[in-house]
C-alpha cells in the first residue's frame, strides 16, 4: 500500500475510473454514522477527499475508518469519481474524490497539540512558541509548505544564474578563526589545542577574497553566517547568504552582475519584470529620508530648513545652530533644523501620536520634536507657531505647505537630527497608513541601489572609527591616493573618505550589501590603523589575509545578498521565522531541540573548558 501513484494534489476529473494509491495525514473527517466517512487526506501537495462506503468495505474497516483522527497517517487504494456531493471549488483536487476499496493505518497519532491549519482552531493560528515546540507539525501547514518550496525554488534560479554567469560554487569552513568583522561571535573551543578557539563565521568574507587571490575568478556560495546578536523581525543569528566575489572588476560591473540577478529572480520567482533600478548617493538618502535604506514607497520626506530656522525666534533652533557652525555642510556635529511634511496630518495625526513622536526622538538623543499645524486658513497653530511668525511665509515656501498639513521639526546634531527623523519618518508613515501592506505575494517593488558610503563612522559608545561596512571595503577609486595621504587625527577628512561600497535596498529593507575590496597593502594597513589596531594586532588577527594579498591579488569586489529577507519578500511576511525550517526565538533558542542545552563536565574537560555556572540562590 505504501507506493503511491498519485500524491494528494494531482488527480484531476481526467483521472475518473482509475485506480489510484494516496499515502498521507488525516486533514479532517466526517463520520455520518451511516456507514460512510469522508476523510480529507493532506500531503505536501494538496488535499484530496476520499470516501469509505461501508456498503464496500465491510464493517471492520468501515469502524477503523470511523476511529481516524486528524493528523493519523493513512494509505488508501480506490476509485477516482466526480465528486457525488459537487464540486470544491477551494481545492485543486475539488472535482474528484477516491471511493476507498483498500485501507492501511500506517500510524496512529497522539493527541497533536494543534492543528497544522492556516487558520488555526477558532479562526487563529496556535501561538508561535508552541508551533516552534512542535516544528514538524507546524510545517505541515500548507503556508509553511509554501514557503520551503518557494526557499527551495529560490536556491535553484540562484545556482542557475550563478553557473550560466561562469561562477563556481565553492564551501568555506564554518569553524573558522575569531575576526572583528562588526558583530559577536559565537565561540567552539578546540580539544587538540588546549586553550584555542574556533569562531563560527560571520560571513564567508575573508575566504572568498582569499579565493580571488587563488585564482578562481567568480565564487558563488548559498551559506550559513553566524553572529550572536539579538534577533529581530527581519535578522536572525543562524543566517544565510547569497555570497559572491568576482575578480578583474569595478563597482560597476558588479552592480551590473547583481541587477542582472535580481531581475532574474524576480521574474523566475513571480513572473515580476523588475525595471532598471535607480542608484542613490547615502548622501542623498540620509538628506531625503535620514536612512542608508530608504522606503521609497511613499513620500514624507526630510528637508534642512537651517536658514531659514536661523531667522526666527525659536530658541531651541538658534541653540542646536550655534554648535559646530564652523563646520563642513554635511558634518555629524554640524547644529541643523530639519523638518517633514506630513500632507493631511492635521487631521490624521492624534494628539497622542504626535506627544509619542517626542518621546521618540528623545530615544535617538533629541531634545524633542517640535509640532506645528497648517489651519484651513493657512495659519500656524500650536506649539511654536508664534515664533516662527517672521518666518512663516518663507518656511511654507521651503517646504511647498498647504492647508491641512502638519510638520515636525527636530533641531540638534546633523547626526541626531537626520537619524531620529529617518526613524520618525517610519513611524509617521504607518500612523499614516501610508505603508502600503504587502500582499500573498509581497510587492509592489521599490528597489534602491545605495552608493558612495562612508569609508567609516564614529561608534557611539567608544567614541572610535569603525569600519562602516567591513574593513576590507576600499575607497572609492578617486580617493584611494588622499586615503593613504590622510592624517588619522583629521576627523573631518577621514568622515569625508567616501567608499566603494553598495546596499541594494528593497522596499525601506536591506536586502544585499557589498564592496569593492582592497587590494592594495598599503590601503589596507591605513584601514587598521584608522581602526586602533597596531601592525602587530592586525598581523595577529588578518595575517593569513595580509599575506595572501601580497601573493598576486587581482583587483576584486562581491556583495552577498540576505536569502531568508528575499524568501520574505517572496511570501510577503514580515517575520524571518516563517521562511526557516528551525528558527530561534527572540533569545536565540531553538524550541523544538532545546538548544542551547548545558553539557556535562567531562564534555568541557575534554575541550579544557570551564563552566562559569549560575548561582543558584
Ligand atoms: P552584510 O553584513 O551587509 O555583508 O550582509 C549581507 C546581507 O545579509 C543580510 N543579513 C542578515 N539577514 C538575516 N539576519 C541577519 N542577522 C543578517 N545580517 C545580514 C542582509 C545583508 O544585506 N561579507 C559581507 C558581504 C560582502 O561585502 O560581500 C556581508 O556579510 O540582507
Amino acid at each position: 500500500m505504501l507506493r503511491r501513484t498519485h500524491t494528494c494534489g494531482e488527480l484531476r476529473d481526467s483521472h475518473v475510473g482509475q485506480t489510484v494509491r494516496l499515502n498521507g495525514w488525516v486533514n479532517s473527517y466526517r463520520g455520518h454514522g451511516t456507514g460512510l466517512v469522508f476523510i480529507d487526506l493532506r500531503d505536501r501537495f494538496g488535499i484530496t477527499q476520499v470516501v469509505f462506503d461501508g456498503e464496500d468495505l465491510g464493517q471492520q474497516i468501515l469502524d477503523t475508518a470511523d476511529h481516524l483522527r486528524n493528523e493519523d497517517v493513512i494509505a488508501i487504494e480506490g476509485k477516482v469519481r466526480i465528486r457525488a456531493g459537487g464540486e470544491n471549488p477551494k481545492l485543486i483536487t475539488g472535482k474528484i474524490e477516491v471511493v476507498v476499496t483498500k485501507f492501511e493505518l500506517l500510524n496512529k497519532t497522539a493527541n497533536p497539540p494543534f492543528l497544522p491549519d492556516d487558520t488555526g482552531s477558532g479562526g487563529k493560528l496556535a501561538n508561535e512558541e508552541l508551533r516552534l515546540t512542535y516544528r514538524y507539525v507546524d510545517l505541515r501547514r500548507p503556508t509553511m509548505q509554501k514557503a520551503l518550496a518557494t526557499r527551495h525554488k529560490l536556491y535553484q534560479v540562484t545556482r542557475r544564474y550563478f553557473d550560466e554567469n561562469g561562477f563556481l560554487e565553492i564551501e568555506t569552513p564554518i569553524l573558522y578563526k575569531s575576526t572583528p568583522e562588526g558583530a559577536r561571535e559565537f565561540l567552539v573551543p578546540s580539544r587538540h589545542l588546549p586553550g584555542n578557539w574556533f569562531a563560527l563565521p560571520q560571513s564567508p568574507q575573508l575566504f572568498k577574497q582569499i579565493l580571488m587571490v587563488a585564482g578562481c575568478d567568480r565564487y558563488m556560495q548559498i551559506c550559513r553566517c553566524f553572529r550572536d546578536e539579538d534577533p529581530r523581525a527581519d535578522r536572525q543569528a543562524e543566517f544565510t547568504q547569497i555570497d559572491l566575489e568576482m575578480s578583474f572588476v569595478r563597482r560597476e560591473h558588479v552592480i551590473e552582475m547583481m541587477e542582472g540577478f535580481v531581475r532574474r529572480l524576480w521574474k523566475d520567482m513571480c513572473g515580476y519584470d523588475v525595471p532598471p533600478i535607480q542608484r542613490m548617493p547615502y548622501r542623498e538618502a540620509m538628506e531625503r529620508f535620514g536612512i542608508d535604506r530608504p522606503d521609497t514607497r511613499y513620500a514624507l520626506e526630510i528637508t534642512d530648513i537651517s536658514e531659514t530656522a536661523a531667522k526666527s525666534e525659536v530658541a531651541f533652533f538658534k541653540d542646536a545652530l550655534a554648535n559646530g557652525a564652523d563646520r563642513p555642510r554635511f558634518n555629524s556635529k554640524r547644529g541643523v533644523v530639519k523638518a517633514i511634511r506630513v500632507p493631511d496630518g492635521a487631521a490624521k495625526l492624534t494628539r497622542k501620536m504626535t506627544d509619542g513622536y517626542n518621546e521618540f526622538v528623545r530615544g535617538f538623543g533629541a531634545g524633542g520634536c517640535a509640532v506645528v499645524k497648517v489651519n484651513a486658513a493657512g495659519e500656524f497653530e500650536t506649539g511654536i507657531a508664534k515664533f516662527l511668525a517672521s518666518v512663516k511665509d518663507e518656511l511654507k515656501s521651503v517646504l511647498k505647505l498647504a492647508p491641512g498639513d502638519t510638520v515636525l521639526f527636530v533641531a540638534d546634531t546633523y547626526s541626531v537630527c537626520t537619524k531620529a527623523l529617518g526613524e520618525l519618518r517610519q513611524v509617521v508613515a504607518r500612523d499614516m497608513g501610508i505603508v502600503p501592506k504587502p500582499g500573498s505575494e509581497g510587492g509592489p517593488w521599490n528597489f534602491l541601489i545605495v552608493v558612495d558610503f562612508p569609508m567609516f563612522e564614529k561608534d557611539k559608545e567608544t567614541g572610535r572609527w569603525v569600519a562602516m561596512h567591513h574593513p576590507f571595503t576600499a575607497p572609492n577609486d578617486d580617493q584611494a591616493e588622499a586615503f593613504v595621504a590622510a592624517d588619522v587625527n583629521d576627523d573631518v577628512t577621514i568622515e569625508g573618505i567616501v567608499s566603494a561600497g553598495y546596499d541594494i535596498v528593497l522596499n525601506g529593507q536591506e536586502i544585499a550589501g557589498g564592496s569593492v575590496r582592497i587590494h592594495d597593502p598599503r590601503v589596507q594597513s591605513k584601514v587598521f590603523t584608522l581602526l586602533g589596531l597596531t601592525p602587530e594586532q592586525a598581523k595577529e588577527k588578518f595575517s593569513f589575509l595580509l599575506e595572501a594579498l601580497q601573493f598576486g591579488a587581482p583587483p576584486h569586489a562581491g556583495i552577498a545578498f540576505g536569502l531568508d529577507r528575499l524568501v520574505m519578500n517572496f511570501l510577503g511576511t514580515s517575520n524571518i521565522r516563517d521562511v526557516i525550517a528551525f528558527p530561534k526565538t527572540q533569545i536565540g533558542q531553538d524550541l523544538m531541540t532545546g538548544a542551547p542545552g548545558p553539557v556535562t563536565d567531562e564534555q568541557l574537560k575534554d575541550v579544557h573548558a570551564t563552566a562559569i555556572r549560575p548561582r543558584v540562590p
